[in-house]
């Protein structure tokens, strides 16, 4: 489809005044939709991409200033050789074909994790994307590969313990503010709308300590189902919540106590 046409297409949306500046997603699902349609898990995860292209576009296009997609989790490794090779590969394959066109459509493109865990050419393409969109003033498009939040706050307090002991910093100096500093997304706000498609309820350790406050959304639909209406409907339900953050709504601010 040429961009003008899925422009229109996305402009028939009516978008509420109050998008999340930050989504974040758990793109689940791709191995049952395969096997609902007997296929091998993998083509799941293949028929996955065009719903990442479709959801990057519609993000663009609907002014989200931040999408971060998990693709692939420090607990994924346990999953047969074979899955594990296709993914990396589909990874590798991707971003070398994708890169050019996020470049062009102003993406500032990240990959977070453990990049020392992926294999060299993969660190490399990662390495070429990162530097080529680094200045792009467009979406801030991060995908998590080799991902956890357990390791994130590990990395994180390995990079401070080694300040404090190179005499850069004081115990008292680490505050709340000091880690989220450190950890991979620390230039980003924190999540407004979390998204976890295929009906499971759970994190699957996805940025626990950025995730606080965010309004959690689950959806039934498999990832390579969720569609630009799938989408719309999370951002719709998002600018219904009430985010409240510990404190009193306005509206309850002024009881009277005897
Ligand atoms: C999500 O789909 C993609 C990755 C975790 C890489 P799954 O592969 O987890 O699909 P299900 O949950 O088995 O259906
Ligand atoms: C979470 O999905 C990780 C990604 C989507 C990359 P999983 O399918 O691995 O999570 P669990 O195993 O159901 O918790
Ligand atoms: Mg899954």
């Amino acid at each position: 489809m040429n961009a003008e046409k899925r422009n229109d297409q996305l402009s028939q949306f009516i978008i509420p005044a109050e998008v999340p500046l930050h989504i974040a997603i758990i793109m689940d699902g791709n191995g049952r939709w395969a096997q609902g349609k007997h296929l091998p898990r993998v083509a799941g995860h293949r028929a996955g991409i065009q719903t990442v292209r479709n959801v990057v576009s519609a993000c663009g296009h609907w002014g989200i200033k931040a999408l971060t997609l998990f693709a692939f989790s420090s607990e994924n490794w346990g999953r047969p050789a074979q899955e594990v090779q296709f993914l990396m590969n589909l990874f590798y394959s991707t971003l070398m074909e994708e890169v050019e066109a996020l470049h062009q459509n102003n993406v500032c493109l990240r990959i977070i994790g453990d990049h020392s865990g992926l294999n060299p050419d993969l660190q490399k393409a990662i390495q070429h994307a990162q530097t080529l969109t680094a200045m792009n003033t467009g979406l801030n498009l991060s995908i998590a590969i080799n991902y956890g939040g357990r390791w994130d706050i590990t990395q994180a307090t390995q990079v401070i313990a080694e300040k404090v002991k190179q005499g850069l910093m004081t115990v008292e100096e680490i505050t709340q503010d000091v880690l989220s500093a450190h950890l991979s997304l620390a230039s980003l706000p924190a999540p407004d709308l979390f998204i976890r498609t295929s009906g499971e309820l759970r994190m699957s350790n996805f940025m626990l300590w950025q995730l606080a406050y965010t309004e959690l959304y689950f959806t039934d639909t498999l990832w390579p189902d969720f569609d630009d209406a799938a989408l719309y409907k999370a951002i719709c339900a998002y600018a219904d919540r009430e985010r409240r953050y510990g404190i009193l709504a306005e509206n309850q601010q002024v009881e009277h106590y005897a």
